[in-house]
């Protein structure tokens, strides 16, 4: 039990020394044992070693390089599989088939990342208890989970998930699992996990800050934090326990996401990919997405903010872009690929992110910055790509599986009013696939849970219906 006598323990005194950080310490002598407690918490978990390349990315500004480097001038888009185009060299219907055959022989777990802070929301806990449903006010997370139990209803198998947290999402999200029963999915087939932490660093000086007297300035570590948190947690061997032998990571604030579409599943099995990746057609070179590209055999994403303006905007002779396959963060990797990376030390790289960071000046006072003082370290997923020797590439349509909620109300983009739009004109889409009108300006929802496809419409509503009012159609 720590209190307020607690003094810092000599190894770690040892290590802000060694890395010029004893001010960390400076209000020590006022806090309580909880703020003590607090602080040699975070301490505890900083690893000095990593610390120490923090800082020297900080010095460079620049973050580690993606293996091997990429001479984006010489960069291409890799060819693309479209859903349900009969001119894919693998025909749309075996592709289903063998996705169909994957589920119902339960070899496909999920990975939902959901640490994110949605700062840009303005989120004050995690974004999947941010109700979208545009009739029943369901959560994102109900909606995704819905996915996941509607594929157990159609196919026989569960799928199990592990759910990434981070300190921002951790005690909340457990909180819904507990009061929701899971979200009706069975708890042996849940495993939640959480992500670590990473200090950020003033940007003129790389050194720790604070934004309390008893708390350092800390941010999740991005979703490529998955990583090492998953194996850390047992998660892998937990799917292996499972059966599993395909994983498909998806995003906690995109509820279009599409990440068990048996077409999707098969094109990646057939393919024999170690990673597969969901694109949407980037149309203007302005549109703020990421993007995949391939050069010499090996396949990266690219961060808009990394693709220099004349690049992005040069066209094809097709009228496409150079480089038009906006990566939409769903991608689906075999547990080998997974464990293979899980076992590299330097598999993800750091990202650097220069950024608005309160902080405490040397009298204690919270200052807070109009422009960015700090830097945030995050990794990202994506960036297995690029060791992967197999990479399959899916081109789905934005309207289809990809309603990202990024922004508030009233922004140009990805804002819940999208969402909203997204989600109501995907129902009526399917609605009227099963031969079902709904009536002009009014928002119809498809339960997740017991909806995949137009098929489960009609076992529910008659071709002709017309719905003339708000309504969630359920299935079966
Ligand atoms: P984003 O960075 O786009 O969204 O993450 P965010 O972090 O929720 O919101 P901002 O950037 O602070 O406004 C995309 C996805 O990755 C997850 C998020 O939860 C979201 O599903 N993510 C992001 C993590 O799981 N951990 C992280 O450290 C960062």
């Amino acid at each position: 039990m720590t209190d307020a006598s607690t003094a810092v323990p000599t190894p770690l005194v040892e290590a802000l020394a060694r890395a010029g950080q004893r001010e960390v310490l400076r209000f020590w002598p006022t806090l309580d044992g909880a703020g003590r407690a607090r602080l040699l918490g975070q301490l505890a978990v900083i690893d000095w070693r990593e610390f120490e390349t923090l800082r020297q990315l900080t010095r460079a500004r620049h973050a580690t390089p993606v293996p091997p480097p990429l001479d984006l001038a010489a960069a291409t888009t890799p060819p693309c599989l479209a859903l349900r185009d009969p001119a894919n060299p693998i025909a749309p219907a075996a592709a289903v088939a063998a996705g169909q055959r994957l589920l119902a022989s339960g070899l496909v777990g999920a990975i939902l990342v959901a640490g994110g802070q949605g700062t840009r929301l303005g989120c004050t806990g995690p974004k999947g208890l941010v109700r979208v449903g545009p009739v029943s006010g369901a959560t994102l997370f109900d909606l995704l989970f819905g996915k996941l139990r509607a594929i157990h209803r159609r196919f026989g198998r569960q799928v199990p998930l592990a759910i990434m947290t981070s300190s921002a999402t951790d005690a909340d999200t457990r909180q819904f699992l507990r009061d929701s029963g899971f979200g009706g999915l069975d708890p042996d087939f849940v495993h939640v996990f959480r992500q670590h932490d990473l200090p950020a660093l003033d940007a003129a000086t790389g050194t720790l800050l604070l934004d309390a007297p008893d708390h350092l300035a800390m941010a999740p570590d991005g979703h490529g934090g998955m990583l090492v948190a998953l194996h850390e947690s047992g998660g892998l061997d937990w799917f292996a326990r499972h059966g599993v032998e395909h994983l498909t990571s998806f995003q906690v604030d995109n509820p279009l996401a599409l990440p068990l579409d048996c077409e999707f599943l098969g094109y990646h099995a057939l393919s024999q990919a170690d990673f597969s990746t969901q694109i949407v057609l980037k149309r203007e070179p302005q549109e703020r997405v990421g993007i995949v590209v391939e050069q010499a055999g090996r396949h990266a994403v690219v961060e808009y903010s990394d693709l220099p303006a004349p690049l992005a905007a040069e066209r094809r002779p097709d009228g496409r872009l150079r480089f038009h396959a906006g990566s939409i963060a769903v991608h689906c990797f075999t547990k080998r690929f997974l464990d293979r990376a899980a076992a590299r030390e330097d598999s993800l790289p750091l990202h650097l992110a220069h950024k608005v960071v309160p902080f405490l000046d040397e009298s204690g006072t919270l200052i807070r910055p109009t422009a960015p003082n700090a830097i945030k370290f995050e990794r990202f997923i994506f960036d297995l790509m690029p060791l992967a020797d197999r990479v399959t590439v899916v081109e789905i349509e934005a309207r289809d599986g990809f309603a990202p909620l990024k922004n508030p109300a009233g922004s140009a983009a990805d804002a819940p009013e999208h969402v909203h739009a997204a989600l109501v004109d995907h129902a009526r889409r399917l609605l009227a696939e099963a031969g079902v009108t709904v009536a002009e300006g009014i928002d119809v929802e498809l339960d997740a849970a017991t909806i995949l496809d137009a098929s489960d419409i009609a076992a529910v509503l008659p071709r002709g219906t017309h719905i003339d009012t708000p309504r969630v159609i359920r299935g079966l």
